[in-house]
């Protein structure tokens, strides 16, 4: 699909666009645009017969996240728990738990509440979130960074964001398949919900023609918050080094090129394609940074699917599934070697002998593999159960009857959403450090090591996620994954 000689020019026409160097500097991010997240799971074949109940014991981890101490605003503490142990640290209980069958806590909304009053809203100004492309770990940052530059410009409308879906049968095809709602990926009830109650100030409207006077709109197309930056000895590629100074020139800008917005003569704003991987989350403080991706869950209906699938593996590990309580220790693993990994990416083995060690040193007995090689699906199953005895499966070999349809229903994007799930709740998670849907499941569970106070990401991992793979040149000087994205 590389090959294909459409695709490339097609982005080569917008990294030219981005920037007004050559292409070629970008040959890595071409690739790996086009190919991020790209995955499809396989069907394997495991007895799945029931042994004698969980004979692994649970993991101590995650017993005292919910417990919190009453020192931080009303709206977030739940007041009445005890603390398990003597907590000198707040573990708020937005976090992530691994014990149940919410994937997703508490929504703690007064982090974006606060940043919603400190700005200075423009009336007029409407936002359009809609140019992304590719898996959830990519589309999910780019509506997310969206919506944080919505926030800064002062915008008081925002367009509920759209997905583009990419095509069935070439999956490097991220364009051509059109437009589908936020709820395509995402829960958004959840999301309307979450924006009325902390952000009022920004209204979202269905569609650009909802927006009052939209006849008389403005459109900015193709828009690239880093045009704006003064490259002070860097070029624009640079880390964005000015957001303090975004509000100010963007106003600035508006003006000098006569589109100042009003109600009577609004404007909107739409970004280019592949701005994304581009706020450093830290510069809003940690509550922001651990709570501001939960405006975007997962559509409930998917997460139906996923908890299916964990209440068969429950079974195929032996213990028997109860209605809330989750209990069954495994390991989570993306293995991802599908033909479209790069040369430079770590291969079957480096990332196999990376999952397995872990595995080995927490002995866990049981996996759930996301992987759209089968092959080598198959060839790490069964080193797996050679080796350490352990027995792997995964979604498709899961799921039964009318269970199995509704996940065969979906489309391919929307079937890995049910794996971000059951991999999110993983006892210990394991994945491919170039891997932006990896990562996305590493930072949610990172939540847990301190709910709003967590502090930032370190590679390889921390106690319940392991990245497999040195992490050394991606994106070069133009994304910055592990700074910028939101859990
Ligand atoms: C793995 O599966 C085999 C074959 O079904 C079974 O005999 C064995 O007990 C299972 N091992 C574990 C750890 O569940
Ligand atoms: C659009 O602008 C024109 C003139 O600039 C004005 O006459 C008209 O009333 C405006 N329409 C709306 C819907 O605001
Ligand atoms: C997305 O961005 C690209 C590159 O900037 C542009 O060519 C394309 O028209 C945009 N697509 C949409 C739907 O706005
Ligand atoms: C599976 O991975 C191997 C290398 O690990 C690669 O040679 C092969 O092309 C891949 N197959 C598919 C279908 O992705």
């Amino acid at each position: 699909m590389l090959q294909n000689h459409r695709y490339q020019k097609q982005v080569t026409e917008m990294i030219n666009g981005i920037s007004r160097i050559k292409w070629w500097k970008y040959r890595y991010v071409l690739f790996v645009a086009l190919v991020v997240n790209v995955f499809v799971i396989n069907r394997f074949f495991f007895d799945q017969s029931i042994s004698d109940l969980n004979p692994f014991g649970s993991p101590t981890t995650d017993e005292n996240l919910e417990s919190t101490t009453p020192s931080t605003p009303e709206k977030t503490s739940n007041g009445a728990k005890t603390p398990v142990v003597a907590a000198e640290k707040t573990k708020e209980t937005m976090t992530l738990n691994l014990h149940d069958y919410d994937f997703n806590g508490k929504y703690v909304g007064w982090p974006l509440e606060r940043v919603c009053k400190e700005t200075k809203w423009t009336p007029g100004l409407v936002y359009v979130c809609d140019n992304n492309s590719g898996g959830i770990g990519n589309i999910r940052n780019f509506i997310l960074t969206c919506v944080r530059y919505a926030i800064e410009s002062g915008s008081s409308g925002l367009i509920i964001p759209r997905i583009q879906r990419r095509s069935e049968e070439d999956h490097a095809n991220l364009f051509t398949t059109g437009m589908q709602p936020l709820s395509y990926f995402f829960d958004e009830a959840h999301f309307r919900g979450a924006m009325a109650d902390n952000c009022p100030q920004m209204t979202i409207f269905d569609t650009i023609n909802d927006v009052p006077n939209h006849q008389n709109i403005t459109k900015m197309e193709e828009f690239y918050p880093k045009d704006l930056n003064n490259p002070d000895g860097c070029d624009e590629r640079g880390y964005n080094r000015h957001l303090d100074h975004f509000r100010v020139r963007f106003d600035k800008w508006l003006v000098s090129t006569r589109r100042t917005p009003s109600e009577a003569k609004p404007v909107s704003v739409r970004f280019r394609w592949a701005t994304f991987f581009e706020w450093p989350i830290y510069r809003d403080g940690p509550e922001f940074a651990a709570t501001f991706g939960d405006l975007l869950r997962i559509n409930p209906d998917i997460e139906n699917i996923a908890r299916a699938v964990l209440r068969e593996f429950s079974k195929f590990a032996g213990v028997e599934p109860k209605d809330s309580k989750l209990d069954v220790p495994y390991l989570g693993v993306h293995l991802r070697t599908e033909s479209d990994a790069l040369g430079f990416w770590p291969d079957f083995s480096v990332q196999s002998e990376g999952y397995l060690k872990e595995a080995e040193s927490r002995k866990l007995k049981h996996a759930y593999l996301a992987c759209g090689n089968a092959t080598d699906g198959h060839r790490f199953g069964e080193i797996a159960h050679e080796r350490l005895g352990i027995n792997t499966t995964s979604k498709l070999d899961l799921l039964k009857d009318q269970e199995l349809q509704a996940l065969t229903d979906l489309t391919w994007d929307q079937q890995a959403l049910v794996d971000y799930l059951v991999l999110s709740k993983s006892t210990h998670f394991t994945g491919c450090s170039f891997s932006s849907f990896t990562m996305n499941i590493a930072f949610k569970r990172h939540t847990m090591t301190d709910g709003l106070h967590t502090r930032q990401w370190k590679s390889p991992g921390d106690e319940f996620t392991t990245l497999v793979g040195r992490f050394d040149n991606w994106f070069g000087d133009w994304m910055f994954m592990y700074e910028c994205m939101w859990p």
